[in-house]
């Protein structure tokens, strides 16, 4: 197996098994990260519960200044958090679309699609199952682009801007949030595949991270620190969703090494992908190394 597909399959089992647990936004620890990265109650109140993971690194709905009538596209959408919020601004004339490659996830947000928030069915969403370097959708059909906490996840960085740029329609826009790198990471953070996971050691140096949307053919690039404190992944530490039992300090200090699909995420017994990043933020202080960016840019006119 390459590398790329070792970290990819690695991912999915990992974010398989959150999907398939029981964590939900009715979890405190899930809704304090929520709340860390700049979702209001009323949102959190307005999507299905089980939409939020505790995944996220910063709220691209609320940067993104969707109109109604307009297509929007959610890279890595997860249980549907952002696409469910997407679709209410959006409103009925427009479309939600979330594309994620983990099956579990899918799954988990046409499920709550189903059920809405108060038993009523969302109308304008659709997910998915696929790798965001090849968007089952068309050329130019979409308005902007989001995505949250996932885009440090992919190896080929600069085939997934390939292909945000070829869905988008002249003048789309990108409203992204993600992790990106202020400084290299210390040589234990950058070969851990939980760090991976974790989305830290997959995340690119700021400017590698606007020259590669540069290359990709995008204006008004703009990365912006927001300032956000990483070490809010580590309230819902102890509180597992993937794997048990808890990651020790001890087993932390052996961290795997890429590659290792043997021995990544859900091989027994491993952390979860909080517990990971838990122990991450109290082996190290994550905000030194990274942060959690908002991403902007436009597809220019043709
Ligand atoms: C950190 S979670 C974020 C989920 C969601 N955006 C949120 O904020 O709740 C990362 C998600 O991206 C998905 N993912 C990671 N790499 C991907 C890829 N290359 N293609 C499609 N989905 C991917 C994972 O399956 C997972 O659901």
């Amino acid at each position: 197996m390459s590398d790329t597909a070792s970290i990819t399959q690695t991912i999915q089992d990992c974010y398989g098994q959150v999907a398939n647990g029981s964590l939900s936004g009715r979890n405190a620890g899930v809704a304090a990260i929520a709340k860390a990265f700049g979702y209001s109650e009323a949102e959190l109140t307005a999507v299905p519960a089980a939409a939020n993971m505790g995944l996220s690194c910063g709220n691209p709905t609320a940067m993104a200044s969707l109109r109604p009538g307009e297509t929007v596209v959610d890279l890595g959408c997860g249980g549907g958090l952002d696409v469910f919020l997407a679709s209410q601004k959006v409103g009925p004339a427009g479309k939600a679309i979330g594309i994620d490659m983990t099956p579990a996830m899918i799954e988990r947000a046409r499920l709550s699609a189903a059920q809405g928030p108060d038993g009523k069915p969302f109308s304008n969403v659709a997910f998915y199952l696929a790798e965001i370097h090849a968007i089952p959708l068309l050329g130019e059909s979409v308005d902007c682009v989001i995505s949250n906490c996932v885009i440090n996840l992919a190896p080929d960085k600069a085939a997934v801007f390939r292909e945000i740029a070829r869905i988008l329609k002249p003048a789309g826009r990108v409203a992204i949030s993600d992790i990106a790198l202020k400084k290299p990471l210390p040589e234990e953070l950058a070969g851990s595949i939980a760090a991976w996971v974790g989305c830290i050691s997959g995340a690119v140096l700021m400017a590698d991270y606007r020259q590669s949307l540069l290359d990709a053919g995008f204006a008004q690039v703009n990365v912006v620190d927001s300032g956000t404190d990483l070490n809010a992944y580590g309230s819902v530490g102890k509180q597992t969703a993937c794997c048990s039992p808890s990651m020790t300090t001890a087993a932390a200090k052996t961290a795997v090494t890429l590659p290792i699909r043997e021995t990544g995420c859900c091989g027994a017994p491993q952390p979860s992908v909080h517990e990971n990043l838990a122990e991450l933020a109290r082996k190290y202080d994550l905000n030194e190394y990274a942060a959690s960016v908002k991403v902007y840019a436009i597809k220019p006119q043709a």
